[in-house]
């Protein structure tokens, strides 16, 4: 996918902020609607390296992810004290744990049967990753790996675009629907404030920021 943030820069030049050193609170909290067992399989597209990877795989899922960054998956593995086999196979290098595959590379060369037998994505802070211009090809992306349409969990932001340039990007709730809508059902689970959190966007200019959890089933 042809894209203006150089990934793979920020991770060597940054530490990356949107990187929250702990599980999700959304997930912790809504991961049970979706009335998964262990062993079900769990994608994250866009995994950079969080936590919630290590989590759900403590809790017994098998997690898929994909990330650009090899960077983020060795520091993830590190990080988590895990150690890993890596292989080559097209397109992707594969850091594999019990648990945990992650394929490093574009997401947009994965392949339906890589996420054979998923039964929910998982997505924070990664549809906010993508630019505008791209973000139609991303969901088209996840549908055509995810031909079963699993249902989604996806964390999402909202603010003005006109005072802060992105990434995150602001992706409101409205966005979300029209891109998903003919295919998903949506639900918003919960919608939060959040610019107390961030000073530092507040610093930037903006008043509000307000992040939500949803729940996308298919029709
Ligand atoms: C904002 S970060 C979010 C990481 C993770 N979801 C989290 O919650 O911490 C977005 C990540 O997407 C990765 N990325 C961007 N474009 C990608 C693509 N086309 N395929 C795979 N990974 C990509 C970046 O390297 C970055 O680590």
């Amino acid at each position: 996918m042809k894209q203006s943030v150089d990934w793979h820069s920020y991770w060597v030049r940054e530490k990356p902020g949107f990187h929250e050193g702990k599980v999700n609170a959304y997930l912790q909290q809504y991961l049970s609607l979706f009335q998964l067992v262990p062993g079900d399989t769990i994608f994250m597209p866009l995994c950079g390296k969080a936590v919630d990877i290590l989590w759900l795989a403590q809790q017994g899922f098998q997690v898929i992810g994909v990330e650009l960054s090899g960077v983020a998956i060795e520091s993830f593995f590190a990080e988590s004290q895990l150690t890993y086999e890596k292989s080559s196979i097209p397109h992707f290098s594969c850091y594999q744990s019990p648990n945990i595959t992650l394929y490093q590379g574009d997401l947009m060369d994965l392949q339906p049967s890589q996420l054979a037998r998923c039964k929910l994505i998982y997505d924070r802070a990664s549809i906010v990753a993508i630019e505008s211009f791209n973000r139609a090809a991303y969901v088209q992306q996840l549908l055509r790996i995810n031909p079963a349409a699993v249902p989604i969990l996806l964390i999402t932001l909202d603010y003005d675009q006109n005072v802060m340039q992105g990434p995150p990007f602001s992706v409101p709730v409205s966005e979300i629907t029209s891109l998903y809508e003919p295919l998903y059902r949506i639900e918003l689970l919960q919608s939060c404030e959040q610019i107390e959190e961030r000073p530092n966007w507040r610093a930037k200019g903006l008043n509000s920021l307000l992040e939500s959890a949803l729940r996308l089933e298919a029709h």
